[in-house]
């Protein structure tokens, strides 16, 4: 039977009624159209689905939408301001550390609530931030380069 929940996607609230069974990723996507959150291994070992969850990054794959019933979510289509990116977009973008793109979304939003926390981290800290986000791309080194820059954009 369909539970009625509440949520805050993207700064905009949202009444669903789910099966207790759905996945967040999969009310993200199939109930509300937001297809930037991407589905890889489906068992948490990826990253591909981040999204952040009242301030944290999780695996959305692994969250019940009715477990998370009132929480705040941001999801990639969230995080530019209208029609500018974000700086982690804007450097993902510049550093070229974006390939076929599966693990962007993940990646930007792990990214960026790391430099929400600490603007100005070490590699190995990036490297930590970002070691639940998989790339079978990029080799990381890229990705890594682009959030140094991202601090660094972030700090004008
Ligand atoms: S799809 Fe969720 S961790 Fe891989
Ligand atoms: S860019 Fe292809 S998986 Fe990361």
């Amino acid at each position: 039977m369909k539970r009625l929940i509440t949520l805050v996607v993207n700064k905009k609230a949202c009444e669903i009624a789910v099966e207790p069974n759905r996945t967040l990723a999969q009310v993200l996507r199939e109930d509300l159209g937001l297809l930037g959150t991407k589905v890889g291994c489906g068992i948490g070992d990826c990253g591909a689905c981040t999204v952040v969850l009242d301030g944290r990054p999780v695996n959305s794959c692994l969250v019940l939408a009715v477990q998370v019933n009132g929480s705040e979510i941001t999801t990639i289509e969230g995080v530019a301001d209208g029609q500018d990116l974000h700086p982690v977009q804007q450097a993902f973008i510049e550093h070229g550390a974006i390939q076929c793109g599966f693990c962007t979304s993940g990646m930007i939003l792990s990214a960026k609530t790391l430099l929400e926390k600490n603007s100005d981290p070490a590699e190995p800290e990036i490297r930590a931030a970002l070691s639940g986000n998989l790339c079978r791309c990029t080799g990381y080194q890229k990705i890594v380069e682009a959030v140094h820059l991202a601090a660094e954009m972030m700090k004008k």
